[in-house]
């Protein structure tokens, strides 16, 4: 069983057994974030791009847990470079880990670092652990090569950005859920700044019209998948 704890923005905590890893940890100075960044625990951290909303406490957690950081190769360098253990991947590529299955898709967006230097293209997230799929949108507009991931994936879990604004917004993250047929659309990305302040329940609704499964997790809450 795997369970996914909704740590706010696009933070996610995956746990399967012993094993703890984390995605786009953004914790301090998040307004919405219930964690601290000594709360969590990662033997790997997965990071979809380099924004600051995403790398977030990624030093951090990783300096206390000596986690391993999976990110494109420009993110993976830079972490790398300052001493942090690092597993580079890019777009369209699949790596098997000793705790599952990771491949990095398309996203339309930008991957500056806080300080404005080059991140890589920014990514979207499959992660695989057993029979257990998840599909992490990253930051990203809508494309209609969504429907590729739909066709190769058997999504169980799709956290699905809805903010608008920097990412898509409801009506095209609906599009996005009816193009992938994930069996469960989660929403993230939204109510974190002003200018997300969007109503994950009129999400769910847009969803749930196409006859499809979607549900809002609270922040700091753990569903089961
Ligand atoms: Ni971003
Ligand atoms: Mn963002």
């Amino acid at each position: 069983m795997v369970k996914l704890t909704y740590l706010s923005h696009s933070a996610w905590l995956v746990e399967k057994d012993s094993l703890s890893i984390v995605i786009d940890p953004f914790l301090s100075g998040n307004p919405l974030a219930k964690h601290k960044p000594e709360d969590i625990r990662a033997d790997y951290i997965i990071l979809s791009h380099a924004h600051g909303d995403h790398i977030g406490d990624t030093e951090t957690i990783a300096k206390a847990h000596n986690s391993v950081i999976i990110a494109n190769f420009e993110i993976a360098t830079h972490f790398g470079n300052k001493g942090f253990h690092v597993h580079p991947m890019h777009i369209g590529g699949a790596h098997t880990f000793d705790f599952g299955r990771v491949k990095l898709t398309q996203a339309f967006h930008g991957s500056s670092f806080p300080d404005g230097s080059y991140g890589g293209m920014p990514a979207g997230i499959l992660l695989t652990l057993d029979d257990t799929t998840i599909y992490h949108t990253g930051d990203t507009g809508l494309f209609s090569d969504m429907q590729l991931i739909g066709k190769h994936e058997k999504v169980d879990a799709m956290l699905v950005c809805i903010g608008d604004n920097f990412t898509m917004g409801i009506d095209d993250a609906a599009e996005a859920v009816a193009l992938v047929k994930p069996k469960l659309a989660i929403p993230m990305h939204y109510k974190t700044f002003d200018m997300i302040d969007v109503d994950p329940n009129e999400f769910v609704s847009k969803v749930e019209l196409m006859d499809m499964k979607a549900q809002v997790v609270d922040f700091g809450a753990t569903i089961a998948l």
